[in-house]
């Protein structure tokens, strides 16, 4: 070992060191784990002090960007593919696929009933979203609450636009009837370039990467001795499932929004027809030991 590497060497094992007493042992090991991969990539790419300096810029840009809107930080998570690993490695199975909370979900839903609509322009072609919502078990899950969040059919969340939409379009929290069912009408949501505005932008222009992410609904389950779960339905005639900009598509996260020209099936739904429907079954998981941590 050269002298060098001994020093490097010195330094990582003194940093590490330094987090030795930290009384929590989770926190201790989080933070030990990330001295030692963070010293790791210096040590293997051996960055300039320009390139050092960049990167402080550039998160220094990334903290500067968020405000209560917008969430620079999530953003680069997810375009990093660390937020679907993050949601990959908490997975237990048996239940729906999670997938990225994304950086949206940043005003409160308001409380709507089962039935009502989400689209408060009134000007989109209308859709019906039908879901029930079970444990692994079987069970139906009689009020679980179900957070919805979606863009519009030109591809815009009610917070990009806040001179066009009203606050709370394409956003509503239900819960679910005696059956575990509840239903919503809406617009079909369009597929949408992340924002590009920011140091993320900067990133995936330099790196030639496009921003699209397909078209998707998100939902947000919470059940009484259930894990909440995280979640998209993606619209599985759109583009760009297949190059989500946040790595983002799960297979059985796919759903197919039917068209429906039937006019009695309409005025049940109170839609005008032809109308577009998409319905779904979500699966969350009883509560385990591993929710204590
Ligand atoms: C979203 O689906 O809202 C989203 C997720 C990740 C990055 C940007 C947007
Ligand atoms: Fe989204």
């Amino acid at each position: 070992m050269s002298g060098t590497d001994e020093a490097m060497k010195a330094i990582t094992t003194a940093a590490v060191d330094s987090f030795r007493d930290t009384p929590d042992p989770r926190l201790r090991e989080l933070l030990q784990g990330l001295v030692r991969h963070l010293h790791g990539y210096v040590r293997e790419l051996r960055p300039t002090m320009r390139e050092w300096e960049y990167a402080v810029d550039y998160l220094t840009a990334v903290g500067q960007k968020c405000d209560p809107t917008r969430q620079e930080f999530i953003l680069l998570s997810d375009v990093l593919g660390v937020s679907m690993l993050v949601e990959t490695v908490n997975e237990q199975g048996g239940g729906t696929e999670s997938t990225v909370l994304g950086p949206f979900h940043v005003v409160e839903s308001p409380k709507r009933e089962s039935g009502d609509t989400i689209d408060l322009l009134g000007t989109g072609r209308p859709c019906v979203v039908s879901l029930r919502v079970r444990s692994t078990d079987g069970r139906p899950l009689p009020g679980a609450s179900v957070d919805v969040w979606q863009c519009t059919e030109d591809g815009f969340y009610d917070v990009q636009q806040p001179d066009v939409q009203p606050p709370g379009n394409g956003r509503g929290l239900f819960r679910t009837d005696d059956e575990g069912r509840l239903w919503f009408r809406t617009v079909v949501p369009s597929h949408y370039p992340i924002p590009t505005d920011g140091p993320v932008g900067v990133l995936l222009d330099a790196t030639g990467r496009h921003p699209y992410r397909p078209a998707h609904i998100h939902f947000i389950v919470e059940a009484d001795g259930h894990r909440p779960l995280t979640t998209h339905v993606f619209v599985a005639d759109g583009p760009y499932l297949d190059s989500d900009a946040v790595f983002a598509v799960k297979d059985s996260l796919v759903v197919e929004f039917a068209q429906v020209d039937d006019q009695e099936k309409a005025r049940a739904y109170q839609v005008a027809a032809p109308f577009r429907i998409a319905e779904y079954d979500i699966g969350v998981e009883p509560e385990g030991r591993e929710d204590a941590r």
